[in-house]
């Protein structure tokens, strides 16, 4: 049996090339009396030609091993794959499966990696064909995108680009009064917008897509039109990825009838102060307030208090 000053060494080592060797010594307990505890990482943006981020995946799913307790949801927020090729959803979903008996459903939503240059039909297709391989996978359907699920009674939206686009979504005028529609048949109970970008100046944009441009980073042109749309209700909570920004004061936002949540990215390197590997969040949902911890996954360990929005809590409305 190896010391834990062999062990020690061994971490360090590889963690020095950048691959994550998670702590057992702080597991996550989960919260067995929330009405929903979800984990949500964004962008994996596995590829063949940078196996880090499989290990990267890979660490963060050891990490969700040894968790205590069964998550209803575990969430990907875009970026599946860097090229959106077979293979490469091949390799995450295959990643996931190793902890399949520690989440109940799998969510996941379309990045602008898993879409662009290929034709948008058939890249749908493979999709879904990826959803489906991931044990717990809830796909939609075959002609959009964007459909919606309910699980223990709270329904999550999953929205998606209207055409191949390149960086932004493409979020279409039918897109966003179905949108509307879904919102409002919650009557006001929490809802879980899950999108790969965020709103325009939101979430620390522009700084936090390295300062260019006044939709860069962003969902792009449709940008305002959603943000009516949460505006007209309450407690919608919005969850994104794309920026790949480590923990930070930007990743929470609080605009009242929206609440708005950017990941770092779990399997690329994460910008920012704190860029640590393998980072996300694990979401637990009350009947009266939701509680949002940032867990370096990748480590084992929960993101120091010091740092922003490692712990956020706030009352439902
Ligand atoms: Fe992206």
């Amino acid at each position: 049996m190896q010391s834990d000053k062999t062990l020690n060494k061994m971490r360090s080592a590889l963690s020095a090339v950048g691959i994550p060797t998670p702590s057992d010594k702080d597991p996550i307990v989960l919260d067995e009396s929330a009405k929903l505890n979800i984990i949500a990482w964004g962008d994996p943006q596995i590829s063949s030609v940078s196996p880090l981020r499989s290990s990267r995946l890979s660490g963060a799913c050891r990490d969700i091993a040894n968790m205590q307790g069964k998550a209803d949801v575990l969430m990907l927020l875009g970026d599946i794959c860097e090229f959106g090729k077979e293979a490469e959803f091949r390799m995450t979903a295959g990643i996931i499966n190793e902890v399949s008996d520690k989440y109940e459903h799998f969510l996941a939503v379309s990045g602008n990696h898993d879409i662009r240059l290929k034709d948008y039909k058939s890249q749908l297709e493979r999709f879904n064909r990826f959803i489906k391989s991931v044990v717990g996978g809830i796909a939609g359907p075959d002609t959009r995108y964007y459909f919606s699920t309910e699980i223990n009674s709270y329904k999550f939206i999953m929205m998606g680009s209207d055409s191949a686009a390149f960086e932004s979504s493409h979020i279409s005028d039918r897109q966003i009064e179905w949108l509307d529609t879904e919102i409002a048949s919650c009557g006001g109970k929490p809802v879980f917008v899950l999108n790969h970008q965020t709103l325009k100046r939101t979430n620390g944009l522009p700084v936090t897509w390295l300062g260019k441009g006044s939709w860069r980073g962003s969902v792009g042109r449709s940008s305002d039109k959603i943000k009516a749309v949460f505006e007209k209700h309450k407690n919608v909570i919005f969850i994104t990825g794309h920026l790949h920004y480590g923990v930070s004061r930007y990743n929470f936002e609080d605009y009242g009838a929206y609440k708005s949540l950017s990941l770092p990215t779990v399997g690329v390197l994460n910008h920012g102060n704190f860029s640590k590997n393998g980072q996300g969040y694990i979401i637990s949902v009350y009947s009266d307030r939701i509680v949002m911890r940032a867990r370096v996954f990748g480590d084992g360990e929960y993101v120091n208090k010091d740092i922003p929005n490692s712990y956020i809590e706030f009352a439902l409305d």
